[in-house]
């Protein structure tokens, strides 16, 4: 797929192991829940939506599943001996938990609950039929909401016309509104990132936020830029075993948490 940013995404693996629950919803960080969906924890381990791009997979966006140290070390040897088909979690996922796509109707969660921000676009009739049903919308492919400029005066996404994401922008404008109404306050609080500006006009404010977004918080302190650290990621090269560790990520999280 040549994204070898996705290599890092089997620290995903590590959920496994968080045995204080009995049972959770996994969601990627590029994901938006738009309804309550407590029912996820009716589901079993491993119920998940179809993957839109190979729909006898499913896509690892969203999964319901049960901590268990037994089931992580499966998990582990499993990575060691055979890999994963896509370099990164879903590939291994889906061998490992193999028999989801021909045996039990139950853990097929509706695509509602996963649904790809390009369906919109891929099969329009379908998403004007059931769209406002949706209940989580995933953003995968490489570009990311955080991506792109917002301009929060006309509250719209800015880009090239041709880009079917900009032609069908509705998530997209819906991520950006909820982030800087809700979320970019609370990082200003908190000293995650500083104030957007101080007065000045809407052009200004907007450019600042977007600037903002695309250098987010990093957890814990690196001698490099974080920038830099960006750029070393997105490449592949995160520093897993020391700043990026998922020691280090996990106690930045729970820090937030708490
Ligand atoms: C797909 C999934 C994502 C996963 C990636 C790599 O993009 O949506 O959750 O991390 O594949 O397997
Ligand atoms: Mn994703």
């Amino acid at each position: 797929m040549k994204r070898p940013e996705l290599g890092v995404t089997l620290t995903k693996l590590h959920c496994w192991e968080l045995t204080q629950f009995s049972k959770c919803v996994f969601m990627d960080a590029d994901t938006m829940v738009l309804s309550n969906i407590d029912e996820l924890f009716e589901r079993e381990e491993l119920s998940a939506a179809p993957d839109p791009g190979w729909p006898d997979c499913f896509n690892s966006g969203v999964f319901v599943y049960r901590p268990s140290i037994e089931t992580y070390n499966q998990l582990l040897q499993f990575a060691t001996e055979k890999g994963s088909f896509d370099g990164a979690d879903q590939g291994l996922l889906n061998t490992f938990f193999s028999s989801w796509a021909t045996t039990d109707m139950s853990k097929h969660l509706p695509f509602i609950y996963n649904l790809s921000s390009t369906s919109v676009y891929s099969y329009l009739p379908a998403f004007k039929a059931f769209g406002a049903n949706t209940k989580v919308v995933h953003f995968l492919g490489s570009t990311k909401p955080w991506n792109y400029t917002y301009d929060s005066r006309t509250k719209s996404i800015k880009g090239n016309v041709d880009d079917p994401k900009i032609v069908h922008p509705e998530f997209l404008n819906m991520w950006w509104d909820t982030y800087t109404v809700n979320v970019l306050p609370l990082l200003e609080q908190h000293g995650i990132v500083q104030e957007a500006t101080t007065g000045g006009n809407m052009a200004e404010v907007t450019e600042a936020v977007s600037h903002i977004s695309v250098s987010a918080p990093s957890p814990v302190l690196p001698t490099i830029s974080s920038e830099e650290r960006k750029e070393r990621w997105e490449q592949g090269q995160a520093d897993y075993m020391g700043v990026d560790s998922f020691d280090n990520i996990k106690k930045k999280l729970d820090t937030y948490l708490q």
